[in-house]
């Protein structure tokens, strides 16, 4: 085992020895990257600092994991350290247009366990494949105007970019990314060789391209379509150009934009023209729909091959046909009631409007993603607590989720948000303006 020593001078040090390795870890600026991987540490030991660590900053009242004590809303009921369940505005799920609590989606999945019981209880390839699975694929290729077999789902978004990637890249392929794609799309890039470029840069996507020419079998593209900590959008169409222009392949990632962005809601690609064009558009069921699972839109054939080729669909069971048929009716919804994203635009609008109104920094976006952002680790940290302290429950993002000077208050705007808990947040971010001074300069 590891020997500690601890000590507060002004910040609180944790020195840590094995028979190998002596290293000291500063639990104040400390982040949950800087434990994912201690040299000389083996995984007690790991596990064994970082429980230390956590100790510590739940003893400054930043606690992660708070537990939910009622559904998923604008009003939740959390469990909090100082003064237990405590009702809370919320801003930390992506329910967009409220359909987790929306009765026809509920009385859909408790009518789709009656028909067909709670679990498929077997790999789509050997016996888990059941009639709702088709309905659903079926159903959302013909969201995005596609023919019923250009789509094939997993369990979660997670493993619809995981699981893809990784069955359609190999060793001689590669992998070109955003950087600010989610840790899903890493994730799938770990059997093939991957490049980086900065965020939403076009020149260095370009030269990427140029240089890979001739390098790689396959050279596949991959963007979000609305980026999950900024919430602001990629441009679509210059990248479709480029790809195109250098014989590559296009994935966008749409789990924040489907719902939400465009005409009628099929997300950041829909006004582009492009929802037909785009080699694979992969999405969620846990965000806009309010389920849980993942979906893969793509050519026929192409689907075909990650239906029988990926190791999760091969080897792990399917999405439950309860929450298959929450899903399917959760689909249609996003035509019969649009009146709940006008509303959520409302909202957004209504409550950037606010928070720049106040000054603070909501950065450039213009999804329901609404971040507020400070910079230092510590101020964000404190700014997450003051607010849940006034019943506001936020989540503080910061490195390595975005660069370690670039932490901030993210929240996420949902039609079942009302005017009262907008303003209920917009002044409590006053009051703790006037405390912190985090407008802008
Ligand atoms: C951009 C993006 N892609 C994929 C996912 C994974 O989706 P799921 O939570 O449904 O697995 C997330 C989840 O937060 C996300 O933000």
């Amino acid at each position: 085992m590891y020997s500690k020593q601890f000590y507060i001078n002004n910040s609180y040090i944790c020195y840590i020895t094995t028979n190998t390795y002596r290293m000291n870890i500063n639990f104040s600026t400390a982040t949950f990257k800087d434990f994912e991987n201690i040299p000389g540490f083996d995984m007690m030991e790991r596990a064994d600092i970082y429980y230390d660590f956590l100790e510590y900053m739940k003893t400054n009242g930043h606690r992660y994991r708070l537990q939910n004590n009622t559904g998923c809303s604008s009003v939740m009921n959390v469990g909090t350290q100082d003064d237990g369940i405590k009702e809370m505005v919320s801003f930390v799920t992506s329910d967009y247009l409220g359909l987790t609590q929306h009765l026809k989606v509920k009385e859909a999945a408790i009518e789709g366990i009656r028909k067909y019981g709670t679990g498929s209880a077997a790999t789509p390839l050997i016996g888990g494949y059941y009639s709702y699975h088709n309905d659903l694929e079926s159903k959302i290729a013909g969201f995005f105007g596609r023919s019923a077999d250009e789509a094939v789902t997993f369990t979660t978004g997670y493993t619809a970019n995981s699981a893809t990637l990784q069955i359609l890249l190999q060793k001689e392929d590669i992998a070109i990314v955003d950087m600010a794609v989610h840790a899903s799309v890493y994730e799938g890039c770990i059997l093939t060789n991957r490049k980086t470029f900065p965020h939403n840069n076009l020149e260095a996507l370009e030269q990427i391209l140029k240089l890979s020419k001739n390098q790689f079998r396959t050279k596949l593209v991959v963007i979000d379509g609305v980026y999950s900590q900024d919430g602001d959008t990629a441009p679509i169409e210059e990248i479709y150009n480029l790809v195109k222009k250098y014989d590559a392949y296009l994935m966008v990632d749409d789990v924040h934009g489907v719902g939400i962005l465009g005409k009628t809601g099929r997300g950041t690609i829909e006004d582009t023209g492009l929802l037909d064009k785009i080699d694979i558009i992969t999405g969620t069921f846990s965000k806009t729909f309010g389920n849980l699972g993942g979906y893969v839109i793509a050519s026929k054939k192409l689907t075909n091959f990650i239906r029988f080729q990926s190791r999760q669909q091969i080897f792990s069971a399917t999405i439950p046909p309860g929450t298959a048929a929450g899903i399917i009716k959760a689909i249609d919804l996003i035509d019969e009631e649009p009146h709940l994203r006008t509303k959520l635009w409302d909202n957004i609008n209504y409550f950037k409007k606010g928070l720049n109104d106040l000054k603070l920094d909501t950065g450039t976006t213009c999804s329901a993603v609404i971040p507020v952002k400070i910079g230092d680790i510590h101020t964000t940290m404190d700014v997450g607590k003051m607010l849940l302290d006034r019943g506001v429950y936020t989540n503080p993002i910061m490195y390595p989720a975005v660069a370690r000077k670039d932490a901030r208050i993210r929240m996420s705007m949902t039609a079942s948000h009302e005017r009262e808990h907008l303003d209920k947040t917009l002044n409590a971010f006053e009051d703790i303006n006037k405390k912190l001074h985090i407008a802008k300069k």
